[in-house]
This record gives C-alpha cells, structure tokens and sequence, in this order.
C-alpha cells in the first residue's frame, strides 16, 4: 500500500494532505525518513512513524443499521431531525454509509470505513442485487408488471431490467440491479401508482434477517470477508 493510502486510512489526515505531510519529512518508515507519498509499505510489518508517533493499520469496519422512517442518510445535515449516525455509538462516527435510502424508507444500510468497499457496492459496473418490499395505493396488474419489469423510461434513459413478485394485497418484492435517485418511488408512480411504504430487506447475500428498527449489528467476520471478494 502507498504510504499516503496508509496515512490516511490510518485516519492521520485526508489523503492530499498525508502527501504534504510526508514531503515535510515528518514520516519515517523503519526508522528512515521517507518523503514519497507513493513509497510502498506493508501495514502489517513496516514501521510507520509520525514525528514519535507510532502509526497503526485502522481494522475496517463493516456495520448493518435497520434504518427507520423519518432518518436521514447522511454523515452530517443541520436540518435533519436525525441522522443515520445518531443511531450509532461515538466510536462509529468516522464510518460511511453505503449508497442512501430515502428519509422514508426504512430497511438494510450498510456502514464502512472501507472506501474501497463503498465505490464497489455503489458502482453500476457491479450490479449488486437489492431486495425491497413495497406497499402500493392499490395492486398493479399483470400488464404494469411486465413493463416495469422489462424497463420503462425515467427521464429519458430506461431503468435496466428488473424482477417482481406479487404479495398479498396490495404488497410485492422488486429486486433491483440499479440504484438511481428515488427509483423504486418513480418507477411506480410513472404508471400512476404511490408507494405508502419501502423496506430494503436485502443488499447482495447480505439479509435484514431479524435486526429490529434502528438496531445495527456488526457483520461476521465471514460476512465482511464475502463482501471484500
Ligand atoms: N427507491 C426509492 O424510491 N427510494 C429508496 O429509498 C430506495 C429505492
């Protein structure tokens, strides 16, 4: 890993500023001075000192919140009642969200400090599935369904195809390989549905399972290893 990389997931400092401080000569890895942000180290076994402080590897930490309504995803907003992070303990407010959920939305968020992690999971180019569980103003028919699910057009560009199944009532399960701004909320209402009520009970082979409203869990290790690869 670059020593910059390091410094700043280490939690020195952002990433264009751990370049200066290294050119400053501030750094040494293994006792020797180093002043090249690309100078390559292994977190595991080299040394990294700043000025006498010794520099440790931060673990990655991988979280599940079951989001209620009425919270924000966001890290920081002065206007929201409450934000996804208020429903964490401190120690956890370095982390990300991992894509957002609308304010009312409720369901399956992922928290990181793996900024890897979250352009992989949030890039179109890796198609991750996601389940959510809809309530409608009244139950689609079959017609409705094929179009959705074949893709309709939001905005001049056609949402990638998609798969439904029908529930009691009026309720059904979209799985989604796309996330666009409020698509679930706009796919419906482009053929004169409302959604009264949107869960994301799944995110890849990653399940809400039994986590209550505004709990959070830390995932298993398997669970964070599976996610990485
Ligand atoms: N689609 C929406 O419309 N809202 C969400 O929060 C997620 C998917």
């Amino acid at each position: 890993m670059r020593l910059q990389v390091f410094l700043s997931r280490s939690g020195v400092s952002s990433r264009r500023h751990a370049a200066d401080v290294i050119r400053s000569g501030k750094v040494s890895v293994n006792s020797k001075k180093c002043l090249a942000p690309s100078f390559k180290v292994d977190p595991e076994k080299d040394k990294v000192f700043l000025e006498n402080e010794r520099i440790l590897p931060r673990e990655n930490i991988y979280l599940m919140l079951h989001k209620p309504r009425g919270v924000t995803t966001t890290k920081r907003d002065p206007h929201a009642a409450m934000t996804v992070m208020d429903l964490l303990p401190r120690r956890f407010r370095h982390l990300n969200p991992v894509g957002r959920l609308d304010k009312d939305t409720t369901g399956l968020l992922l928290l990181t400090n793996d900024g890897g992690l979250i352009n992989r999971l949030t890039h179109p180019r890796f198609n991750i599935e996601k389940v959510y569980r809809v309530g409608l103003d009244k139950r689609p028919g079959p017609a409705d369904i094929k179009r959705l699910e074949k893709g309709i057009d939001l905005d001049g560009k056609y949402t990638a195809p998609c798969r439904i199944k029908m529930g009691p009532k009026n309720d059904l399960e979209i799985t989604l390989r796309e996330g666009r701004k409020r698509q679930i909320k706009r796919m419906f209402a482009a053929l004169g549905y409302r959604v009264l009520d949107l869960k994301r009970i799944s995110e890849g082979f990653l399940d809400l399972g039994r986590l209550q409203q505004g709990k959070w869990r830390s995932l298993t290790r398997e669970e964070a290893l599976m996610l990485q690869r």
